[in-house]
């Protein structure tokens, strides 16, 4: 399973395009969200090499450390702090060219140079967002948000039968 992830190669359109049916097929059958989340992390930090690759849960009134691959990580964030939190308040799609250039980013590791942070919504309410950090600035383009949309939309519509 994980040796036919590393043949996805191309542009990062490319990349993007060839690994969507793959989570698909990472994610039938399974009903877990921490299966398919922590599945979903490795699968995107395996083909892309981001830095930090991870999910925030929305939890006790604020957003709770989940699966991911990368270094150690901040477990809580309240919903109005950092990118995340701006991206939770907003319920869009935040895109960060240089971190130090955004007002209240939470640094969990220095080596972060730009992020980008994708909210889940479900009824309305968001229910987890999606952090990715690269060590290189203005890393994350219009290709990834279209990219980690569709994935996040799997996740919305999936939601809901994931206990
Ligand atoms: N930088 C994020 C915090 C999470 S870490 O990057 C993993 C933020 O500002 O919300």
């Amino acid at each position: 399973m994980a040796e036919d992830l590393l043949k996805i190669e191309g542009t990062r359109a490319e990349k993007y395009t060839s690994l969507y049916p793959q989570i698909q097929s990472l994610l039938a059958g399974e009903t877990d969200k921490y299966a398919n989340l922590a599945n979903i992390a490795a699968a995107v930090h395996e083909v892309f090499g981001f830095f930090w690759v991870g999910f925030y849960l929305t939890k006790e009134n604020q957003l709770v450390l989940g699966p991911f691959q990368g270094p150690v990580a901040c477990t809580r964030i309240p919903f109005h702090k950092g990118v995340c939190g701006h991206a939770y308040t907003t319920k869009e799609t935040v895109l960060v060219p240089d971190v130090e250039a955004f007002p209240g980013h939470i640094a969990c590791a220095s080596a972060s140079k730009s992020e980008i942070v994708l909210p889940a919504i479900v009824k309305g309410e968001v229910v987890l967002v999606f952090d990715l950090d690269s060590d290189q600035l203005a890393d994350f383009s219009e290709v990834d948000q279209q990219g980690l949309e569709k994935i996040i939309r799997l996740i919305e519509e999936s939601w809901t039968s994931w206990a």
